[in-house]
């Protein structure tokens, strides 16, 4: 398997290119390229601050960045550094849902655990944390892996984006056992 590790300050650049490969490659079933290429830097990009609160992972093979994801204890639901409206409060684990965050796998890496790896570790980690649930605003391509890892789904909401393009996502979340 392969391993896991924090992502650190100097990743970003690189989080940022996966970022970009992921949603143009994996995202394409689901939305418009009008609708990808408006996601990313806003709705879709690194959040610094889960790299700074040591609550994001990247998975790494020779050198390259092939999976990210993470989880927060913020009220951050969802978005990069560049979404405007962060909300850096914390979250009280006795009765808010941890965040589920910024899941992006390589295409070329795709369908081989790698998400589902790190999506354990998170939360196993909110667990730790006293957390009993977690959340988190889903893409359309997201909705079929979380699905898989047990979320329930919510009615779906249409997100306003720049130049105005709309996207469709799907808030989910699960009871942590
Ligand atoms: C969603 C995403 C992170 C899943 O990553 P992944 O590493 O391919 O997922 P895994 O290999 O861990 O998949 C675990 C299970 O989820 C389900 N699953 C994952 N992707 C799926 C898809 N496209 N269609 C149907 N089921 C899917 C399957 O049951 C899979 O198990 P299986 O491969 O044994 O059948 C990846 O497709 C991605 O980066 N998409 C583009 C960015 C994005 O939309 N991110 C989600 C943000 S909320």
């Amino acid at each position: 398997m392969t391993p896991l590790r924090l992502a650190i300050p100097a990743d970003i650049p690189a989080i940022e290119q996966l970022i970009a490969l992921s949603a143009r490659g994996l995202c394409a079933p689901d939305y418009t390229t009008a609708q990808i290429e408006a996601a990313l830097g806003s709705a879709w990009g690194c959040d610094s601050e889960l790299i700074r609160d040591g609550t994001y992972f990247v998975a790494e093979v020779a050198g390259e960045l092939v999976a990210c994801g993470g989880w927060s204890w913020r009220r951050t639901l969802f978005g990069g550094d560049a979404l405007p409206g962060r909300q850096s409060e914390l979250l009280d684990p006795s009765r808010d849902a941890a965040r589920i965050r910024a899941f992006f796998v390589h295409p070329d890496w795709s369908r081989r655990g790698l998400a589902r790896a790190i999506l354990a570790r998170c939360e196993s980690e909110a667990r730790a944390h006293g957390f009993r649930s977690v959340e988190l605003l889903a893409t359309l391509t997201g909705q079929r892996f979380y699905q898989a890892c047990g979320y329930m789904e919510e009615p779906a909401i249409e997100y306003p984006l720049t130049g105005g393009e709309v996207i469709r996502f799907v808030p989910m979340r699960r009871t942590l056992d």
